[in-house]
């Protein structure tokens, strides 16, 4: 049954009046029968948005878009639909539907301890104004905490008092035994008085999703107070770990902000920061973020910035938030990570060195997998074979706690690659093989010095055996080059990426690259002497001679440069949309971690599968439209190879 019948619904909507609800957010304005502002939802200088209160809806013209009381709160205040009912039940005074009459008295309970909790904390606030709380407020005034932060904050004084916090309630009418339950008093087990659980504390009221207080958060003014912080206990109303700090107030901020939300470690951390003008910042209250807070954060943002202490125990905790969001990652929903200066929070910090230096720290941030990366390999020694495996293995096993299926898929490709990287000798670079005395390659190829190849894979058998027209679309490349040399200077970024894969073919490419290197302006006669002198001789006659190939008009040698660089083009797309397929085959290998023999075999099958279906329908039409269906039969087949390789 859903939760809010639309009997319930109508009602609410009939109590509330649209121009009410959202000219609370939007200025609006009395036109004939409706009400006109500025649209909430784009920029606009001239109001094309309208409420009308007869009809319930608004209507934005400039954005098209177009609903009623709920929906507009769930647009411009980025709530659900039930925290939309919820917030506006509360402001129709309309009682929320409930669905046995245990939860109804739940619910009747629970409002008596967040409305018991709401008096507790005027109380505080007053407290702090009082001569009682001069010294909580010298305490503040020296931490730099302004009147617009304890006011925003309702920050508040619990007195040194036994029972100054009881007195004051008992006498407003509560009981004794609600003030308990909310976690204001404490009763000893021993019968003896109760009496009030906060005394000589800075009070931090903590808001639910409706904005009544549902518990506190209290500082030692005693600096040898047995907790520095103390927080109310679990209660029908608080359940620690599934509320953040300032979260509904934050939430709007980053939707106002188009910002992530940022999760810091403590109250006064979310404050400063208020301070600083970043109004987006939740903490949780001195736990390890649990997987309810998760949840609350990515109903708000798609990747909240996690803020550690750059020291060891801060590393600590943002990997067990790593370890703890693992499971729950989803397509575009992740953690990012920003690291303090060692020993400083963002209160410190921004005290210390203001809000650039806050900002720099964010611009620094690193996405989740950085941060399981780097954690994996300080803790992996990586010089043998065996603890090269183990890393391997271990990873296999962190990617498997990804519950979404796309994800894992995901991770698996990116930490696999990420291995290749690492355990793969840097590639020899055609222009590292040869000091040319021309002084080398003219274009630069800068920073793809970095790059690295992948580790060598029983490729060649399968080549040889039976894959010509793979060989045809390599060597269409080397045909081009050698016929045509003056194409390499204007694809020269082109050939310097080219994959091929072929063996032969790649020697001749190198070959080519070296010569052209060394020999400014060569002519296609010259090049090919050159190569005729060296190692690739042999696959250059069989490029010169191959049937084919020469059928292509534009690899020629008669052929103009302009046509041969547009059919070069023309073939290097299609190369590269085939070589991505190969690396999506070879990726997902690795991607189930199969290590060794076993798995390159059952990969090496599925890549042959490929390309001999490729070859058949090369055979019937040239019309590629069903290769991604091809893709994903060979992708598919290998993965059933492998799981029965494995027994998974
Ligand atoms: P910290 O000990 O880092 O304190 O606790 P802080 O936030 O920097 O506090 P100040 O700056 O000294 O006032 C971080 C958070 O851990 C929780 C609180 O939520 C605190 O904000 N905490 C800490 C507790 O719940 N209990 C404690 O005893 C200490
Ligand atoms: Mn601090």
């Amino acid at each position: 049954m859903p939760r809010f019948t639309p009997d319930f619904l109508d009602e609410l909507k009939a109590r509330l009046r649209p121009s009410d609800v959202i000219g609370r957010y939007v200025k609006l304005k009395k036109q004939g029968n409706e009400w006109a502002g500025l649209s909430p939802f784009t920029k606009e200088k001239t109001p094309s948005f309208f409420v009308n209160d007869q009809k319930g809806f608004y209507h934005c013209f400039s954005s098209g878009k177009h609903g009623d009381v709920i929906s507009f709160l769930q647009e411009t205040q980025r709530l659900t639909f039930v925290e939309a009912v919820e917030s506006l039940a509360e402001e129709a005074g309309l009682p929320l539907p409930v669905e046995t009459p245990g939860e109804a008295d739940r619910a009747e309970k629970a409002q008596g301890l967040a409305e018991a909790s709401g008096a507790a904390a005027k109380f505080f606030a007053a407290m702090l104004h009082r001569a009682d709380g001069r010294a909580a407020m010298t305490y503040l005034t020296a931490r730099e905490v302004t009147p617009e932060q304890i006011e925003a904050f309702a920050i508040g004084f619990a007195p040194s008092s036994r029972s100054a916090l009881k007195d004051f309630l008992i006498n407003k009418g509560f009981t004794e035994e609600t003030l308990i339950d909310a976690g204001l008093l404490i009763k000893p087990d021993d019968g003896s008085a109760s009496y009030d659980r906060f005394r000589n504390r800075i009070m931090f009221p903590i808001h639910g999703s409706r904005e009544r207080v549902i518990a506190f958060g209290g500082r030692a003014l005693d600096p040898d107070a047995r907790a520095k912080y103390l927080n109310s206990p679990e209660t029908p109303l608080f359940h620690k770990g599934s509320v953040l700090y300032n979260y509904a107030p934050a939430r709007i901020a980053a939707a106002e902000d188009k910002a992530p939300l940022i999760v810091c470690e403590g109250y006064m951390d979310v404050i400063a920061l208020w301070g600083a003008g970043i109004k987006r910042a939740v903490a949780p209250l001195g736990t390890a973020l649990t997987e309810d807070q998760l949840a609350l954060l990515w109903r708000a943002v798609d990747e909240p910035i996690l803020c550690f202490d750059g020291d060891k125990a801060g590393r600590g905790a943002a990997h067990r938030s790593v370890d703890r969001a693992l499971p729950m990652l989803r397509p575009g929903k992740s953690l990012r990570f920003a690291f303090m200066p060692e020993g400083k929070d963002p209160d410190d910090l921004l005290r210390a060195e203001g809000a650039g230096a806050f900002h720099q720290i964010l611009a620094d941030e690193l996405p989740l997998v950085d941060v399981l990366w780097d954690r994996e390999i300080e803790n992996h020694a990586l010089d043998t074979p065996e603890r090269r495996a183990a890393l391997r293995a271990h990873l296999r096993d962190l990617v498997k706690a990804i519950a979404d299926k796309d994800v894992r898929g995901a991770y698996g490709a990116d930490l696999a690659r990420r291995l290749d990287e690492r355990f793969a000798p840097p590639r020899k670079k055609w222009e590292d093989r040869r000091t040319s005395p021309g002084g080398g390659w003219r274009g630069k190829p800068g920073d793809r010095n970095q790059r690295y190849a992948p580790p060598a894979r029983p490729t060649a058998d399968l080549k040889r055996r039976g894959a010509p027209s793979q060989w045809s679309r390599e060597a269409v490349f080397l045909l081009a080059a050698v016929n045509h040399p003056a194409l390499i200077e204007r694809q020269e970024s082109a050939f310097f990426d080219l994959d091929i894969v072929d063996a032969g073919l790649k020697t001749l490419l190198s070959e080519i690259l070296a010569v052209v290197s060394a020999n400014t302006g060569l002519d296609s006669a010259a090049l090919k002497s050159h190569l005729t002198h060296t190692g690739a001789a042999g696959p250059l006659e069989r490029v010169l001679n191959d049937p084919e190939l020469s059928k292509q008009r534009f690899l020629r040698p008669e052929a103009e440069i302009d046509e041969v660089e547009q059919g070069f083009r023309n073939s290097l797309a299609h190369h590269l949309s085939e070589s991505t397929l190969k690396q999506e085959i070879a990726r997902s290998a690795s991607q189930i971690f199969t290590d060794g023999d076993e798995g390159w075999k059952a990969a090496t099958t599925a890549r042959e599968e490929l390309i001999n279906s490729n070859r058949t329908s090369d055979a019937e039409a040239r019309d590629d439209g069903d290769s991604p269906k091809r893709f994903e039969d060979a992708l598919e087949r290998m993965k059933q190879s492998v799981d029965t390789k494995f027994n998974r």
